[in-house]
């Protein structure tokens, strides 16, 4: 459930009419639904309780200061994936002891930056990488504690591209070589072990696949014990699914998703991690657009809107379904038609969506994507110089502006043109 409902025929987000930021702001934008970033965490934090754990929010979805920083004020820990998000994190006031850092291809300078600022742990994704972090923690005199991530071959049974679990993919390393990478990073100073890692893809609507790596884990933590190694934390990643087509899709709870964890490695003792993102800001969040012109093509009729794919790439990218409503709730039993809805950028890929059924739409109408909160903001770019859109926060029957959208002049004065021109 989300906050962004119709009251008297407009459409709001909590308390505050839609149309009434769009007077404020222009479009297009993302909006933010506080409320519904609480519920999203609460949800967790019921289907884990009774279990010692960490919620740690996955930034990567949507790393806004204003969003992490309520995240970490309702208790979430972060999962960083990059420097720039671990002093992110770290700016919202986050404590590094409540930071954990995936990634597969961390750096020697991001390395130091977290060992500097204070870490919950790396989650380390080769040898290589495992030798040069025990390189650099052994430079600096300190100790880093560590999970290796593993990649248990199990198909998420999710998009292509953001399937990470499967041995064809980059992620972690062969779970069939586990024992033998624990040894090495045994011997390795300036290392700790700590736990182990797993993330086995993103947008997951069925169960199956956290179970049967759940239980990969499982019997690796008790393979692992018996070589002598310490395992206390076990970080099972993020991936849990959102209905992005209200009208027919319904992934697992939450609940049921702790039920999963609880029966898989609940009894080992082990301190549980997770690293939600999708799940807590996607459908916190709409793009709001309007529509510039209603063009008739030959069979077809085009909306074009002042949103385009640098704004929400995920159309485009993965063929995502959003679902898109108008701001001004349709009559009922009104008449609906289809519609190509596209952006102004000069690409056919700049389609939201083909042949989608809605009321008639006038230039001018306001009209919001929803499930838009995470993967949408952060994935947005300025091709076609289209400066970035603002994000706006919503608590109750306030709002306020959390980025503005740039200038044209802060976007050519950052480009700098060498005197020898
Ligand atoms: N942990 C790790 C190590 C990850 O790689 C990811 C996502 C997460 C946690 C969070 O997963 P979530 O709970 O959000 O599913 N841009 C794509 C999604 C990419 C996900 C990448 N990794 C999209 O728009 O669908």
């Amino acid at each position: 459930m989300d906050h962004f409902l119709y009251q008297n025929g407009a459409l709001h987000a909590e308390k505050v009419p839609i149309a009434e930021i769009a007077a404020a702001v222009r479009t297009p934008f993302y909006v933010y639904s506080t409320a519904t970033l609480t519920r999203h965490y609460q949800l967790f934090a019921e289907a884990l309780s009774g279990l010692d754990h960490l919620i740690c929010y996955a930034m990567k979805s949507n790393s806004n200061q204003a969003v992490i920083q309520h995240m970490a004020s309702l208790g979430a820990g972060m999962d960083v994936v990059s420097g720039g998000e671990y002093l992110r994190a770290k700016a919202a006031g986050v404590p590094g002891q409540r930071i954990v850092f995936s990634g597969v291809g961390k750096t020697a300078d991001e390395m130091r930056l977290a060992l500097e600022g204070g870490i919950r742990q790396f989650n380390v994704e080769s040898e290589p990488e495992m030798q040069v972090l025990s390189q650099v923690a052994d430079n600096m005199g300190v100790t880093a504690p560590i999970t290796v991530r593993v990649n248990p071959d199990v198909d998420a049974k999710t998009h292509e591209k953001i399937a990470t679990g499967r041995k064809e993919d980059k992620f972690g390393i062969p779970i069939a070589r586990a024992r033998e990478v624990y040894a090495h990073a045994a011997a390795l100073p300036g290392l700790k072990i700590i736990g182990i890692d797993v993330h086995i893809g993103s947008q997951l609507t069925d169960l199956a696949p956290f179970e049967t790596a759940y239980n990969k884990v499982a019997e690796l933590t008790h393979q692992l014990r018996a070589d002598g190694h310490e395992i206390t934390r076990l970080d099972l990643g993020g991936g849990l699914g959102i209905p992005y087509e209200h009208s027919n899709s319904a992934p697992p709870l939450p609940l049921e998703y702790g039920e999963v964890v609880k029966r898989t490695v609940g009894d080992l003792g082990c301190e549980i991690e997770i690293e939600p993102g999708r799940l807590i800001s996607g459908n916190a969040g709409l793009l709001v657009a309007s529509t510039i012109y209603v063009k008739e093509g030959e069979g077809r009729c085009f909306l074009i809107l002042d949103a385009a794919m640098n704004d929400l790439i995920r159309p485009a990218m993965y063929g995502a379904h959003h679902d898109i409503v108008p701001v001004i709730e349709a009559a009922p039993g009104a008449e609906q038609q289809p519609f190509d809805i596209v952006g102004p950028v000069c690409e056919s890929g700049d389609t939201f969506a083909k042949q989608r059924h809605l009321t008639p739409v006038e230039p001018g109408d306001l009209i919001a994507f929803r499930s838009a909160g995470a993967y949408g903001a952060v994935m947005s770019s300025e091709y076609n110089s289209r400066p970035l859109i603002p994000e706006v926060l919503v608590q109750g029957d306030q709002f306020a502006v959390i980025r503005a959208r740039p200038t044209f002049d802060d976007i050519i004065n950052r480009d700098t043109i060498p005197e020898w021109l």
